[in-house]
């Protein structure tokens, strides 16, 4: 889940790697460093967020750099990366998990190796160092290294004395080369040299490559033991959609933008979408996957398909995949859901399905992805860069998305398109300052809460477990959702004087979940209402339009506010919650 970024071309790479791990630092921000080769190699690194940290600029035209979310090794300096071998000679950076990386340390060690932090990552610059003295050129000390290293990851290696970036890319990591007249930028994301070309190459797993101050490039695949052939395509993200523009913070720019992104989502080819309508009909069994905010859409899917489609699907959360994977036939469709196209645990599923012979289709937002490069069919959220760490508009896409196949599933395609969009207007209503002004009152009121709550009935439980995943991630404040049926079964012992309760209502389940509702207020609870109409029951009242079936996307927009003025208030940075990351690339 770190973040990588390298230059190798005519200009001072400094400020092109700073820029870069800017843009990169929504998959890790416990610390951060870079390596410059010019006479010698110049190694700086440091904990803490790219804003706190003073890097002093140094010469050198070849370059890697780093951002860390730790996995291997607590947060410090020692274990931010670049890692060196033992004369400070080479210089690595990497992203994933060295899975034999004990036993390949404990040889190294006994061989008279020395290391300097406690990561899985080190292993590499020492092997390399080792086969450097066996009398390898660089490149082969890379790819001897590499054939000796289990697990999915990409690095990027240096050396004094060589003008070249020498890396590689295996398993569920993803690495891209920039490529324009000036310089070669290999990068974990597009978004990292965006502003300077458009031109990439997609690095398939177990592909090396070696790119050199000339700007010559070589590839070559390691579990095909050949050179090969990459093509070079390009990017349709613009550079400017992933800067703040006007507003304070990314999370508030996203969620602004959901009365458009709502209309990019549906902008889908009928051909396709009526495809995948007629392979869901067909199958023997329909899963939906994902994790976070995107098993959350599946679980709304679930709830859609079955109320407007009266078709059955199973949604699953990705990391417990494997405990379903002996359904999987050939018959069976699998729906992977991921707005990054790049969490290891969806990207695992979806590959134990296709073992089993199993269709995947990608619900994806980023087209380049290893999720929408490998699955069989594709549906893209088109939401543009999301950066915040927290998923806004691309889980409305998703439901967007969701919405549409049970439409067309439905026979109602058309008339399913017009109806979502026309949401355009109340959305920019939900996202207009008079309402971010009123959630404001609302998160003055709760910013000190211990618990807040949450309860919905049907597709709504899908929108309060999404409310509650919002609420805790970026303000840190315990907040849990339950179905409102269930609220009699345990959870009403958490209920005393002025608890708060947010409580999702919709025309079809009105009086059930007021019922519900009251069931808290009697024992206490402070009532906030998500509604058309204001219900004597409420305490505080957030004025909904009724959407019915489209309840979903509409009812998650003010959560989202009132999750970004809860971290304002509390005076975190929303779009940098501790502890996670944007793209989780582990298991
Ligand atoms: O890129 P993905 O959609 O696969 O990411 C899945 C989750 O990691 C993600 O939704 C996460 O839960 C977000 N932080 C939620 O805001």
């Amino acid at each position: 889940m770190c973040g990588i970024i390298g230059y190798i071309g005519k200009r001072e790479a400094f400020p092109f790697l700073l820029n870069g791990l800017a843009k990169l630092e929504y998959r890790g921000y416990d610390s951060a460093g870079v390596a410059l080769l010019s006479d010698e190699l110049c190694i700086q690194k440091e904990i803490g967020k790219l804003s706190e940290i003073q890097f002093e600029e140094e010469e050198g035209k070849i370059g890697i750099a780093h951002v860390r979310w730790a996995t291997h090794g607590r947060v410090s300096k020692e274990n931010a990366h670049p890692h060196f071998d033992c004369k400070n000679e080479i210089a690595i950076v990497h992203n994933g998990i060295i899975e034999n990386h004990r036993e390949l340390k404990a040889g190294l060690v006994k061989r008279g190796h020395v290391f300097t932090s406690d990561t899985d990552s080190e292993v590499v610059s020492h092997l390399i160092e080792e086969f450097s003295a066996e009398g390898c050129n660089f490149e082969d000390a890379v790819i001897n290294a590499l054939k000796l290293l289990e697990g999915s990851y990409t690095l990027l290696a240096i050396k004094s004395g060589e003008n070249k970036i020498v890396g590689a890319r295996k398993g569920s990591r993803s690495l891209t080369l920039g490529i324009s007249e000036q310089a070669i930028f290999p990068a974990s994301d597009v978004l990292a040299f965006l502003e300077w070309t458009n031109k990439v190459v997609y690095l398939k797993s177990e592909d090396v490559f070696v790119a050199d101050d000339e700007l010559g490039l070589c590839i070559y695949n390691l579990a095909e033991d050949r050179i090969v052939v990459r093509p070079i395509d390009t990017v349709k993200c613009d550079a400017e959609e992933v800067k703040k523009g006007e507003f304070d913070h990314l999370m508030l720019k996203e969620i602004s933008e959901q009365d458009e992104t709502i209309l990019r989502a549906l902008q889908q080819n009928e051909e396709i979408v009526q495809g995948i309508c007629d392979k869901m009909r067909n199958a023997a069994g329909t899963f939906f996957i994902g994790c976070g905010s995107s098993y959350n859409a599946c679980l709304t899917g679930s709830y859609l398909f079955s109320k407007a489609a009266k078709l059955h699907v199973n949604p699953v959360l990705a990391s417990e995949f494997e405990n379903y994977e002996h359904f999987l036939t050939d018959k069976t469709l699998v729906f992977a859901v991921s707005q990054s196209g790049e969490t290891a645990d969806v990207l695992d599923a979806a590959n134990a399905a296709k073992r089993k012979g199993s269709r995947v289709v990608g619900i994806v937002n980023r087209d380049g992805s290893i999720l929408a490069r490998e699955s069989d069919g594709q549906l893209f959220m088109n939401s543009g860069p999301e950066i915040c760490v927290l998923s806004t508009k691309t889980y409305t896409s998703q439901v967007v998305l969701m919405e549409m196949l049970a439409y067309a599933l439905a026979g109602k395609y058309e008339e399913g398109l017009k109806k979502i969009g026309s949401l355009y207007l109340d959305i920019y209503k939900l996202t207009s300052r008079s309402m971010r002004e009123h959630l404001a009152k609302l998160a003055a009121i709760l910013y000190d809460k211990r618990d807040i709550y949450l309860i919905g009935r049907g597709a709504q439980y899908a929108t309060a477990l999404e409310a509650a995943l919002k609420i805790k991630e970026v303000s840190y404040i315990h907040a849990e959702a339950f179905a409102g049926g269930e609220l009699k079964h345990g959870p009403l012992a958490l209920i005393e004087d002025g608890v708060p309760c947010i409580v999702f209502v919709s025309n079809d389940n009105k009086s059930k979940i007021l019922s519900n509702a009251e069931e808290i207020k009697s024992r206490g609870g402070y009532i906030i209402g998500v509604a058309s109409e204001r219900e004597e029951i409420f305490d505080y009242w957030i004025k909904v339009p009724e959407a019915e079936e489209l309840n979903p996307i509409i009812q998650i927009i003010p959560m989202q506010v009132l999750a970004y003025q809860l971290a304002v208030y509390r005076g975190l940075d929303p779009d940098k919650p501790r502890n996670l990351a944007k793209s989780v690339t582990v298991t």
